[in-house]
């Protein structure tokens, strides 16, 4: 039973650095920015239990995670420890020669890319993104480290994507850029978010449609991973695109996020404190009655808007970290994702 889970059984540590940025994007889901780090001491503590509990991956996020004052130290422990480390990172601070020796780790570099030029200057709301992340791109191609790009979409760069892989296609082709592939998801409704940007269930089906279309004759030498896709992945069938399993939402069964503040959250969409890591373990938390309690209500199936799906046991309501809320009101209504489009959505 998943409740009797240890630390053992959870697979990936996200760990949020600091709540500090470099930029100031318009879709940004963080809690309101704040310079609050991650304290090491506590850090240094906690991939220590993480280690013990035969922990793997581990995923430093931020924020943007650079702009932690111990990020050398950081890299250090967590090399130590030989996790499998991902950076997850708007990657502009990689040009500047104070962070070259991040290059010389040995770690996977998630990035995000959310348009062409124009489209992703205009939501990173800085107009040299563009250029200094292709740069920051070449510089990890060329030391050969993994790329993974993150694309969120929403209503600013919906009819940018398309041609936003196209040029990674021409890039690749150039070998300018190793990239092992770029992963496309809506944009959600969490902390500073502004709502009015998310895409309605009808435009989303749209985009994959169009998506599908435009890329049928593409062959990338990069994944290109989309999701979630309520059951329209057979469609995809023949092309370039997959559909991403993560929406079958095992976050919350193989995963804790750590939050700047050392709040212990069971994703980084869903912010529903399960305590400090300054007075509680990872395993106590992960075993704890709030953990059990939360998982249980998440996953039953009666709590999930979806009666009658033929594809509920693909989806299992996707990602509904955007309404969990609703799940703990006394009088509770059913939910699920924000942008399934089958019949009878709740849009
Ligand atoms: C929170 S950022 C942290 C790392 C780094 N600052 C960056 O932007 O890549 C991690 C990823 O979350 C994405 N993201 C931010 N706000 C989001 C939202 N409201 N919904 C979905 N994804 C979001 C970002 O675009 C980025 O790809
Ligand atoms: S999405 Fe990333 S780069 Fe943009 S403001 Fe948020 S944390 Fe910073
Ligand atoms: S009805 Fe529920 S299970 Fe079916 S596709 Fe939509 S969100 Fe997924």
């Amino acid at each position: 039973m998943r409740g009797k889970q240890t630390v053992d059984s959870f697979d990936v540590l996200y760990i949020e650095l600091t709540g500090n940025c470099n930029l100031n994007c318009v879709h940004c889901g963080n809690e309101e920015e704040n310079s609050k780090h991650l304290g090491f001491s506590h850090l240094e503590r906690l991939l220590e239990e993480f280690n013990a509990g035969h922990g793997k991956k581990l995923v430093l996020t931020g924020g943007e995670p650079l702009l932690h004052p111990n990020i050398r130290e950081i890299l250090d422990v967590a090399t130590s420890h030989n996790y499998n480390t991902k950076l997850s990172t708007n990657a502009s601070l990689l040009n500047h020669p104070r962070f070259a020796f991040v290059l010389d780790y040995d770690l996977g570099f998630r990035v995000s890319l959310d348009g062409t030029s124009e489209v992703h200057n205009k939501i990173r709301r800085n107009f040299q993104a563009y250029d200094s992340l292709i740069a920051a791109m070449e510089k990890i191609s060329e030391r050969e480290r993994q790329i993974v790009i993150r694309t969120t979409v929403m209503k600013p760069n919906v009819d940018s994507v398309v041609d936003m892989l196209f040029e990674l296609g021409r890039l690749t082709k150039e070998n300018r850029l190793k990239i092992y592939s770029d992963n496309i998801w809506p944009m959600r409704n969490i902390g500073k978010a502004d709502a009015a940007l998310m895409l309605s269930a009808t435009e989303y089906q749209k985009f994959l449609k169009d998506l599908n279309q435009r890329t049928r004759n593409f062959h990338p030498s990069f994944k290109i991973i989309v999701g979630p896709t309520f059951g329209f992945e057979s469609e995809f069938e023949g092309g370039p695109i997959q559909s991403n399993q993560i929406y079958k939402c095992d976050i919350i069964n193989a995963s804790l996020h750590i939050a700047h503040n050392g709040d212990i959250y069971p994703c980084s969409f869903i912010h529903h404190p399960l305590g400090n890591i300054a007075e509680t373990s990872l395993s106590e938390v992960f075993r704890s009655e709030k953990s059990v309690q939360f998982r249980k209500i998440f996953l039953d199936r009666s709590n999930h808007d979806c009666d009658d799906c033929t594809v509920y046991e693909a989806c299992q309501a996707g990602c509904i970290a955007e309404r969990y809320r609703e799940l703990f009101k006394p009088n509770r209504q059913p939910i699920k994702d924000a942008y399934c489009f089958r019949e009878g959505s709740c849009e």
